[in-house]
């Protein structure tokens, strides 16, 4: 584990300040030049008023929500399983937001909460793992760590300046150990 970082799912209610740190990380990263859905110059208030609505579906157990806190208790960084999924595609997750605080940057804190998420998806019975990313670092931490690539979408979204992006799609299997002897 990285050192003074730990990762917690946040699987049912998300306290207000802890909605109020996950908006500061979506605010960083945006203003940081990411390309996670919104545009240049997010507001506090959207950015809470979208972990309001990841929160809900926490709630209704469609969604998990995973942070990384700092020593302090802290949030630094965050992924999200989307486990609610088409009847015909029970064994599949989706992976959303993988955010960490540029502060936390460059320390594992990406890849251990990547490797909590899988390890929460393989104890829920998900076998395949799908994402996409626009982003170089990400695509890189994805592939160190087992991920597959599928292909490029180009000029898929636009980055928080306007300019036009394209994104790459990845899936993991995964394997589900069987019980020991
Ligand atoms: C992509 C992102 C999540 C990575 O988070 P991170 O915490 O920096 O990830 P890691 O620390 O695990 O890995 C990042 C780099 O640090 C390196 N690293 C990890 N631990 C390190 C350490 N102790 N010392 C030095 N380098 C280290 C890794 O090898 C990796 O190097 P690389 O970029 O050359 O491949 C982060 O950059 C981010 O939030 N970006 C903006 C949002 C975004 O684009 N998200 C992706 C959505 S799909």
């Amino acid at each position: 584990m990285t050192s003074g970082i730990s990762i917690h799912c946040l699987e049912t209610l998300v306290a207000p300040d802890q909605l109020q740190q996950l908006g500061e990380v979506l605010v960083d990263c945006v203003d940081g030049g990411a390309s996670v859905s919104f545009m240049a110059g997010l507001s506090m208030a959207r950015a809470l008023a979208f972990w309001q609505q990841v929160a809900q579906q926490v709630q209704q157990g469609e969604r998990a929500l995973l942070v990384a806190q700092d020593a302090s208790g802290h949030i630094v960084g965050t992924v999200q399983l989307a486990l609610s999924q088409p009847d015909n595609q029970p064994h599949r997750a989706d992976v959303n937001k993988l955010l960490v605080h540029r502060c936390a940057r460059q320390r594992g804190v990406g890849e251990a909460l990547m490797r909590a998420a899988e390890d929460l998806a393989r104890a829920r019975g998900k076998t395949l793992l799908v994402l996409d990313t626009a982003s170089d670092a990400a695509e890189r931490l994805y592939l160190r760590t087992g991920w597959l690539m599928c292909g490029h979408i180009p000029c898929f979204a636009l980055m928080p300046d306007g300019s036009p992006t394209g994104t790459t799609i990845l899936y993991k299997p995964l394997t589900i150990s069987a019980p020991g002897p």
